[in-house]
């Protein structure tokens, strides 16, 4: 079975076998049946975060559970549900289409509402952690139905304990947010008040914001329907304020940002523009000429390809900073 449709960087990965799961119970046959539960799983979402190996020696479970629904309410917050195959940002639209704010920032991620708390997505200084209140999962350990607080889901910045502990053992089913009555914008990051105030946009409504960073993000990043790419490839690392100081000395331009435990984040994509990789390719992968951050598949790429220029990167990036950077999407 080829993979090539179904992963957001164009890989034609060949997996074992492959099932498309819209219910729970779709799950509980699988971890009884011998034969399926002895395989090892890919749990498959969008495949917008996901460098595939050419081949995978799994069987893939394509979650397409649907359905979305406001579920509760107290003084505070207004309780939303989606199951785990929805599409991130349609059901980011329809909360803000349900007069609910809170999401707007974390419009036109790529991907499933199940996929979201994997990497606990993020854009333009909002973390999905931000509005998550709980989750349903199946857990093929067990074989039940689990609900996952916040705290069980051990949110960092893109990083979660489904990328660990329970990567390929739970499948999210369901994820609840609580989305505040009432509203504050988050504009802190970047370009995105600047761009309302260029038009003229002095008191902007959740949709004002959700728009602007529809354009913003389709000004930078490569929509994955032309060309194939899984968004960021690397997290921007932290260092210490010893290596930033030293590093400042040399590169006065250097971009980074003071984090709470005295750290500094450095972006990435500056970093390997200033290897010269930006816009440049190693065999049919390429690193975007807008956004340094972000691999592209230049067109037939294989999944060894990939692995090989995010190594030459990451090389090249500890050698010339001796900063070490850690891939963002998960590889299997
Ligand atoms: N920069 C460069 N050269 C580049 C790219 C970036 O110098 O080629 C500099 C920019 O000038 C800017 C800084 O790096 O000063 C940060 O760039 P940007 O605002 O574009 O964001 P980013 O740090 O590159 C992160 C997320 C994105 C998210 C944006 C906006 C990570 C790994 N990436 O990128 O998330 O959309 O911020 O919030 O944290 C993703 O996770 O897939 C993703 C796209």
């Amino acid at each position: 079975i080829s993979l090539l449709k179904l992963n957001s960087f164009g890989i034609a990965a060949q997996a074992l076998a492959f099932l498309r799961i819209e219910n729970e119970q779709q799950l509980t046959q699988i971890r009884a049946d011998a034969q399926l539960a002895a395989m090892p799983r890919l749990i498959l979402g969008g495949g917008s975060n996901l460098v595939l190996s050419d081949k995978l020696d799994a069987l893939v479970l394509q979650i397409a559970m649907m359905g979305k629904q406001i579920v509760a309410e107290d003084n505070e917050f207004v309780f939303v549900s989606a199951a785990a195959g929805e599409t991130w940002h349609e059901f980011v639209l329809w909360t803000l289409q349900e007069g609910l704010g809170g999401m707007e920032n974390l419009s036109l991620i790529p991907g499933t509402v199940g996929a979201a708390p994997i990497q606990n997505i993020g854009a333009y200084g909002v973390e999905m952690q931000d509005y998550f209140h709980h989750l349903t999962a199946f857990d093929f350990l067990t074989g039940e139905v689990v609900t996952l607080d916040k705290q069980a889901c051990q949110f960092s910045y893109r990083d979660s304990i489904f990328k660990h502990d329970y990567r390929d053992r739970m499948v999210i089913l369901n994820v609840v947010f609580a989305l505040p009555k009432i509203w504050q914008p988050r504009l802190n990051y970047g370009d995105v008040a600047q761009s309302l105030v260029a038009q003229g946009i002095s008191a902007p409504a959740p949709k004002d914001i959700s728009e602007a960073i529809i354009a913003i993000r389709r000004s930078k990043l490569p929509d994955p329907a032309e060309i194939g790419n899984a968004g960021s490839f690397f997290k921007n690392p932290i260092v210490s304020a010893e290596l930033r100081d030293s590093l400042l000395t040399q590169y006065p331009a250097m971009v980074s940002y003071a984090q709470t435990d005295g750290g500094y984040k450095l972006a990435a994509g500056w970093l390997i523009e200033q290897t010269g990789w930006k816009g440049k390719a190693l065999g049919k992968v390429g690193v975007y000429h807008k956004q340094a951050l972000v691999l592209v598949n230049l067109g037939g790429a294989t999944g060894a390809e990939v692995r090989q220029l995010a190594q030459q990167i990451q090389a090249d990036v500890k050698a010339k900073f001796g900063v070490r950077l850690e891939v963002e999407p998960v590889f299997a």
